[in-house]
């Protein structure tokens, strides 16, 4: 996010829009998300710590850094609970903004959707380590929680050699398997479960003989946070939901570890990347996405095109109507990109 907030900021404060564009904009930055957007009136010091004007030297070095310097929060100004879209659109308008510009998920860019419809200027940056934001091919993010995940695994590869062990890694990934399947293919997991194609344990356990049979001296199994067994619902650590909806996911690892150890007698463990997996410098490629959907974003706000999301499509950097994003999530395709026979990526690329 840092990254993308560096380039927003940079490409709206650049001498050359002024002069080749005929545009000038100043750039404040929204503490904490939508919530810092809900404090009463511009009076109200809660308020004006919220809103902070940012320049180039500010942001410089941001884009090194995860996660936000603006920080975040889970609140939805439409939380039928706690209707605040009325406070938040009236200080839009008292702050004079001209657009905002969102970076997040599904809840946030939801929101911001449906701010668009009644009639403020956005824009939004998909942002996501789930990489499950229809009508883009990459949301920022994703590519450094690979990183974590194939790292975690390589240490823990160490171990379960060692001890002959089983390691069950859960990944987070509420309803898409990208994180499990592509971070299972990189550090070469022997197993991949993911939310979009329910698992048998039966089948589980009998890869894992096969696998001991044909010499393995140990397995390591990615599951993602939102995978399940046939017959079963997700494994849900706390009840309730959030303010964007989502329920808190988890214990599916631990679960399974058991299942293998009590059905295999095969020493199994399990490991929770959780919010590990969602920390740290941003890789390259974070880092350059984050500038060109920055960038991108800037544009979209010169060309008055608002309601857009930006995206990255076959390629390109894009954007898509905000719209076009709602009710839909990008899974993973099962008959092309799963093997439902080795609960592993695919093994036919070309061929298809
Ligand atoms: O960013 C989405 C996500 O990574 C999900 O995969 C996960 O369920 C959720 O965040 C957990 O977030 P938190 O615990 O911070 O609310």
């Amino acid at each position: 996010m840092n990254s993308a907030l560096k380039w927003v900021v940079k490409t709206a404060l650049d001498d050359r829009l002024e002069k080749e564009r005929g545009v000038q904009y100043e750039v404040l930055g929204i503490r904490e998300g939508w919530k810092g957007l809900t404090y009463g009136e511009s009076a109200n010091p809660e308020f004006r710590e919220h809103i902070t004007p940012l320049n180039q030297d500010i942001v410089r070095t941001w884009d090194r850094y995860g996660g936000t310097f603006l920080g975040t929060s889970r609140l939805s100004p439409y939380d039928p609970k706690n209707d605040q879209s009325k406070v938040v659109i009236d200080n839009i308008e008292q702050l004079g903004l001209e657009a905002v510009i969102a970076i997040g998920g599904d809840g946030t860019l939801a929101i911001a959707c449906r701010l668009a419809q009644e009639g403020v200027n956005v824009i939004g940056i998909p942002k996501t380590i789930d990489k499950d934001l229809s009508e883009t091919d990459y949301t920022l993010g994703f590519e450094t929680a690979l990183n974590v995940i194939t790292e975690e695994v390589d240490r823990l590869r160490t171990t379960a050699g060692s001890h002959r062990r089983i390691f069950v890694v859960e990944t987070m990934g509420r309803s898409a398997g990208w994180l499990a399947l592509e971070g299972g293919e990189s550090c070469g997991a022997f197993i991949i479960l993911i939310p979009e194609h329910d698992f048998s344990i039966e089948k589980v356990n009998e890869l894992v003989v096969e696998g001991r049979r044909a010499g393995a001296r140990y397995e390591i199994i990615v599951v993602a946070e939102g995978a399940k067994p046939v017959g079963y619902s997700e494994f849900v650590k706390e009840e309730g939901v959030d303010s964007f909806g989502h329920k808190a996911l988890g214990g599916i690892a631990e679960f399974l570890a058991k299942e293998i150890r009590n059905s295999t007698k095969l020493e199994s463990r399990s490991v929770v990347l959780s919010h590990l997996q969602r920390g740290g410098a941003p890789c390259a490629y974070d880092r350059r996405m984050g500038r060109y959907f920055g960038i991108a974003a800037v544009d979209l706000v010169v060309k008055k095109d608002f309601g857009k999301m930006v995206c990255y499509k076959n390629g390109k950097i894009t954007s898509c109507p905000l719209e076009e994003i709602m009710g839909k999530l990008n899974l993973v395709n099962i008959e092309t990109q799963y093997d439902t026979e080795r609960y592993n990526g695919r093994r036919t690329i070309i061929n298809m």
